[in-house]
């Protein structure tokens, strides 16, 4: 199965990873392109960084298609050679964005910077931890993993996906965040949280007792950065419905700030072991990881692009095309995730009253149906993102577009 949601996985890991780019940049008043023009050197380490990080995916998707994997190593299935391309990449992204922070003009470090530098952080002692060679196997492996896999999607997917937010939102809504306290409770509180909750993936595990209860307590702790983070999102937009409305970025980011509400607040409900009994092994993660790592990370790694790149260019994405991409990724997602959570519930439930395996498989089935409609609108979705990217970067401009980008001083496209 990782073969194939490796791939869309690791895409939306280097778009989020393009924008924590350029947000550090923009967060620290430098501006993104005049630093890079200034300084032909991290110019180079920014694209060595892109050309790494593609030669990763590339050689990730070939080896895992053709058998070769580091074994059961879930999310860190890429053989060694080809994981070294991607610390590669993570190293030189980490260069740019912590050289960027220590020449801001600013004394503060704005709190968006703080969520994307705390995630190179992170990701450093996590991909050292992962590849540390006495916990590769045995219960060591075990405990090693669930650290490995919560805080990879925790302090890094997560860490960037908040940065981003906190940078695009105030941003696109011309004015500044509503509360910068609340903002660093969420990430204290995250940091405190989050790296000790791994073991909620191996509950009813050999791993010790004492060490499940305290992931399942830090779990449901989780709901106060979580609840920061979406309350201060949620008092930015607040006043400002029909700006959002009229953007065609903001729309997705408000659609990743209610993702991230529903997901994580469902994940602190989930690790609960009452009903971890029930829902462990089923179809009900498979949706909670949907609901978090495409209704979260990936809309708001879209309301990013839809947000920055056209300021990059000066093209604009086609309306229409924005439109279908937002309302089948939205329609596909909600259906992905509302049939996996009722399938994996059902599933739960016929294997806990002792049925045969076969009565959970028909139990499931008619949302198995309703999956494969939901995972093709996704799909389809992702064509129509894809054609925008390419109006966004290579299009020809039309004389009108160039006189919209620059009216709006080419920083924010004229309809956000
Ligand atoms: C912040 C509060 C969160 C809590 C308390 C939480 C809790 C959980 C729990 C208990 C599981 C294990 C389910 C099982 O194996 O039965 C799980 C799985 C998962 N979560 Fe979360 N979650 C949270 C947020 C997130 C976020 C923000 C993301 C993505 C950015 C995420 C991505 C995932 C993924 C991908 C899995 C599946 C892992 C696997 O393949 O086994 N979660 N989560
Ligand atoms: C067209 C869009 C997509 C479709 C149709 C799709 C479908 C699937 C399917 C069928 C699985 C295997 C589930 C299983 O083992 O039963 C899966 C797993 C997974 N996908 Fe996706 N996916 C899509 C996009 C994405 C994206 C963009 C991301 C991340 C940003 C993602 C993250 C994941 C993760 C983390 C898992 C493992 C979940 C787990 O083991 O709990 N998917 N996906």
């Amino acid at each position: 199965m990782d073969v194939l949601w490796a791939p869309a996985r690791d895409a939306y890991q280097r778009h989020i990873f393009r924008l924590g780019h350029y947000g550090a940049h923009r967060n620290c008043n430098v501006g993104g392109r005049a630093v890079l023009r200034r300084t032909p050197a991290k110019r180079s380490i920014c694209w060595t960084a892109l050309w790494l990080f593609n030669i990763a995916t590339a050689l990730g998707s070939i080896t895992l298609d053709s058998g070769l994997s580091n074994g059961s190593q879930e999310y860190r299935e890429w053989i060694f050679p080809v994981y070294a391309f991607l610390v590669g990449a993570i190293l030189c992204s980490a260069v740019v964005v912590f050289s960027t922070i220590a020449k801001r003009r600013d004394r503060e470090i704005y709190i968006g910077n703080w969520y994307i530098a705390g995630g190179f952080i992170f990701i450093s002692m996590i991909a050292v931890t992962a590849l540390l060679p006495g916990y590769q196997k045995g219960l060591g492996q075990v405990a090693v993993q669930g650290f490995y896999i919560h805080n990879a999607v925790g302090m890094w997917f997560t860490f960037l996906g908040l940065g981003v937010t906190y940078y695009v939102l105030p941003k696109l809504l011309n004015k500044p965040i509503y509360s910068y306290s609340l903002g660093v409770l969420g990430f204290w509180t995250q940091l405190l949280f989050y790296p000790m909750i791994g073991a909620h993936h191996f509950e009813f595990s050999p791993l010790p007792w004492w060490i499940q209860t305290l992931a399942v307590i830090f779990s449901i702790g989780m709901i106060v950065p979580v609840w920061a983070a979406v309350g201060n999102f949620w008092m930015t937009m607040n006043g400002q419905w029909s700006t959002i409305r009229r953007s065609y970025a903001l729309p997705f980011i408000w659609v990743g700030v209610i993702s991230y509400f529903f997901g994580s607040t469902q994940g602190s409900i989930e690790a609960v072991r009452e009903l971890q009994a029930i829902w462990h092994f089923t179809n009900f993660t498979v949706g909670h990881s949907h609901l978090t790592m495409y209704g979260f990370v990936t809309f708001v790694a879209w309301g990013g692009i839809y947000a920055l790149l056209p300021a990059a260019t000066n093209r604009q994405p086609n309306l229409v095309f924005t439109g279908l991409h937002f309302w089948c990724a939205l329609l596909g997602v909600s259906l992905y995730v509302i049939s996996l959570t009722i399938a994996g519930t059902l599933q739960g439930l016929t294997w806990a009253s002792g049925s045969p395996f076969v009565a959970s498989l028909a139990a499931a089935q008619p949302y198995w149906l309703s999956r494969a409609v939901a995972g093709t609108l996704m799909f389809a979705s992702h064509i129509f993102f894809a054609y925008n990217v390419y109006l966004m970067t290579f299009a020809p401009q039309r004389a009108a577009q160039l006189r919209s980008a620059a009216a709006s001083g080419g920083v924010a496209p004229a309809r956000t």
